[in-house]
């Protein structure tokens, strides 16, 4: 005899309600949970359900509800290469927030680090044990599973560079781990956690004089404040082109400033696009749509998102 496959529950309110059940008192779940503060450009609608598990089994439990389930989920890391469109994200939301997730832990030369733990935080704990090469770290707004998903980089550096082990969960709930060497990644992006979770890696650190760690530091947030904005924004838009970086494509056509609504294209930096406060998602996607027409029409460029663009319209 076969076993039916579960049904697939369609109505929010039922999945919430059988999730809630299925999930330790440890781990939270909320309906309709605003998603735009924790963004870093402060747009977008709603979660229909957001989860945070308590721990690794919490969330093979949550994902593994979603597979018998068919109800669409989405990893939500720490919010800073994302635009969220304003109608929100239906299904199931998932953000690695709880203490398990973002552990430091130091090993000799190496550091055991969870997804959630802050790329700063774990450029300074390295500083702290006299450990350079990742200094880099410190210039990028985000978490660790962000960073691995999509192979961050800043200051000519990328964090598969620093990283000696991966670990991460497939969408049976099933945690793995692999040599980095056996990871696939290219310029922005790591291919594999396309479709699974990353859960933390292990990183590589060297020992280095204390006073060469603290100027590649400073070197860092020197770069990060002079050349980017401060206001709120997701980082970069668009990858860099082959031929030019998208920033200076942007400035050389002559689009800082230029405005919909409440975004703004920096002009502190070209491939930034800020939110004066007042900005909806429309309104980003709006004017990134005017840069790519510019692109494509006065230089014949076709340029391509780096921000992660998710979510349903309004
Ligand atoms: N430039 C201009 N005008 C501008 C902006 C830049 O002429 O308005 C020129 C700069 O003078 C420089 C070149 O364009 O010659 C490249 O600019 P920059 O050095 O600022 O670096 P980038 O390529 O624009 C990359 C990463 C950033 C990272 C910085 C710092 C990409 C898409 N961007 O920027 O990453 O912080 O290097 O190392 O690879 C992000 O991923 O969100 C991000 C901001």
């Amino acid at each position: 005899m076969t076993a039916l496959a579960p049904e697939p529950i369609t109505r929010p309110a039922d999945v919430a309600a059988e999730l809630a059940a299925l999930l330790a008192p440890g781990s939270a779940l909320r309906r309709n949970e605003p998603l735009a503060r924790r963004t870093t450009l402060r747009v977008g609608g709603p979660a229909e359900i957001y989860v945070e598990p308590a721990d690794e089994s919490e969330l093979a439990k949550a994902l593994r509800f979603c597979r018998d389930h068919d109800v669409p989920f989405f990893l939500l890391g720490r919010g800073s290469n994302l635009l969220i469109r304003d109608g929100g994200i239906r299904g199931v939301v998932i953000h690695l927030g709880a203490p398990a997730f973002s552990r430091i832990a130091v090993e000799g030369e190496q550091f055991r680090c969870g997804a959630g733990a802050k790329l700063k935080d774990i450029a300074l704990t390295a500083k702290r044990h006299g450990l350079g090469g990742l200094e880099f770290l410190e210039g990028i707004p985000g978490n660790l599973g962000g960073a691995l998903r999509m192979n961050a980089g800043a200051m000519n550096a990328w964090t598969f560079e620093g990283v000696a082990s991966l670990r991460f969960m497939d969408y049976n709930g099933v945690a793995h781990d692999r040599a980095a060497r056996e990871v696939e990644t290219t310029y922005r992006s790591c291919p594999l956690l396309k479709s699974a979770v990353a859960l933390g890696a292990v990183l590589k650190g060297r020992p280095a004089p204390r006073e060469q760690i603290e100027a590649k530091l400073a070197e860092c947030q020197q770069k990060r404040w002079t050349s980017q904005p401060k206001e709120p924004s997701a980082g970069c838009i668009f990858k860099n082109t082959k031929t030019v970086p998208a920033g200076r494509l942007v400035d050389e056509l002559g689009l800082k400033g230029t405005r919909v609504g409440g975004a703004v294209v920096s002009d502190v930096h070209g491939n930034f696009i800020i939110n004066d406060g007042t900005a909806t998602a429309r309104d980003v996607l709006a004017l990134i749509e005017v840069i790519r027409t510019a692109a494509r029409a006065e230089r014949g460029i076709e340029l391509d998102t780096e921000v992660e663009i998710v979510g349903e319209e309004e």
